[in-house]
């Protein structure tokens, strides 16, 4: 058998720090590599498998519609299309909605929706103010409005037309809004940025400035969305709703699709304005539209509420036999726990020797983001595995 990660490593991008392991095969939160070795999977492709690997609802789907069409031109409606576009306006507070493929592609249209309406609503205004720590993707207008100076600067200098403002302060918002501005574009929970919470009034007081000045509230749900908080789309949670909304990650549960959902006034597209060849084929939208019927008819925000609470006191209560964990944060599935020293790094490797994948965060914090359908003897199983790991790399470092 070739040695995949050799091969890997010679032909691919150098873009990540890979692990010299190849994943061949998953099932549930389950994930198995080349040599048959089975790992608990807390990261979840990256907070996509909400339903975990290889669903039968999601692999169904797939067989169903490769056999019937693929992929049609842009001219034509195509059925699951229509039908989970139909299934996201009904469950949310948006009305239209685009298909594309990546988050950064959602993020990146939901700004060129914002400056269409902005040239006839606000006098051609077409700066984002977002969020320091925040993330939006890699493209260079989503890097741009991503506020987090390490994807930047290899790729100075950044487009015009965006502004980072600290998380969490309305001031600050208020102060960056010119005559220039034309949208603020937040996650409703930073994801990547630190798993941070919005205090308590901050996105009710964001909705309030953006109604007074006019700017288009643009909602990013990439990670947030189809249930991982808890509810269906975070925003449902802190009593507002975006103009414009962006999804992908988990509405797919591992095949690409994103989608931008705007409120009918700000549906300002006209044709020739926007465009992706891929965007919303039946393919991806057959499996978008069984992972979403899936999620609403079993609640699984539900489950990940009831889960998400189990998973959190069991990470607490290491807080407390653990004193150099000094924060645990989050919201349904998407948690983090981080640490008074940099071990974060140390913690994922420990993590690994013992088959547990997990993220790590930052220096000092890591992630989980498993499936959305994980059991609570399954979480159970991975936070003992991260104790056992923490305690060795605290051994290590003689505490
Ligand atoms: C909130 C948010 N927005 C956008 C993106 C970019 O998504 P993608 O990697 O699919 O382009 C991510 C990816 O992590 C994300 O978390």
């Amino acid at each position: 058998m070739p040695e995949w990660h050799e091969l890997g490593s010679r032909y691919l991008m150098n873009t990540i720090k890979r692990f010299p392991a190849t994943m061949v095969r998953g099932q549930g939160v389950r994930l198995w590599d080349d040599q048959g070795r089975e790992y608990l999977d807390f990261v979840g492709g990256w907070a996509v498998t909400c339903l975990g690997h290889a669903h039968p609802a999601i692999v169904a789907a797939l067989t169903r519609q490769a056999q019937l069409l693929t992929q049609s031109s842009l001219y034509h409606y195509n059925v699951p299309q229509v039908q989970l576009a139909e299934l996201l306006v009904k469950n949310s507070c948006l009305d239209r909605v685009f298909f594309c493929n990546s988050g950064a592609e959602a993020v990146e249209g939901a700004m060129k929706l914002a400056r269409k309406y902005a040239r006839t609503h606000r006098d051609g205004a077409y700066e984002v103010v977002s969020a320091l720590n925040s993330f939006h993707g890699r493209t260079l207008a989503t890097v741009a409005a991503t506020g987090q100076s390490r994807y930047q600067e290899p790729f100075l200098p950044m487009p015009d037309g965006f502004t980072n403002v600290p998380y969490n302060d309305i001031e600050a918002i208020k102060k960056a809004t010119t005559d220039k501005t034309c949208a603020v574009l937040l996650e409703p929970v930073q994801g990547e940025g630190g798993v941070n919470l919005p205090s308590e009034d901050y996105l009710r007081q964001v909705r309030r400035w953006c109604d007074e000045q006019g700017l288009v509230f643009i909602m990013d749900e990439v990670q947030t969305g189809i249930g991982r908080t808890g509810t269906l789309f975070a925003y449902e949670q802190f009593g507002v709703e975006p103009d414009v909304m962006t999804l992908a990650k988990g509405l797919g549960g591992g095949f690409p699709i994103a989608a931008i959902l705007a409120k009918e006034k700000f549906s300002v597209f006209v044709p020739g304005d926007h465009g992706s060849t891929y965007g919303g084929n039946p393919l991806a939208c057959a499996v978008g539209h069984a992972v979403v019927s899936y999620v609403l008819e079993n609640d699984v925000p539900g489950q990940v509420r009831r889960v998400g609470k189990h998973f959190t006191s069991r990470l607490l209560d290491m807080k407390e036999r653990f004193p150099v964990i000094s924060d645990v944060r989050g919201r349904g599935l998407l948690l983090a726990m981080e640490f008074s020293r940099d071990i974060a790094d140390d913690v994922q490797l420990a993590c690994l020797d013992r088959a547990l994948i997990i993220n790590r965060l930052k220096p000092n914090a890591i992630r989980f983001m498993p499936a959305l359908v994980i059991t609570e003897a399954e979480v159970d199983e991975g936070v003992d595995i991260v104790r056992q790991a923490l305690e060795q790399v605290l051994a290590k470092q003689g505490r």
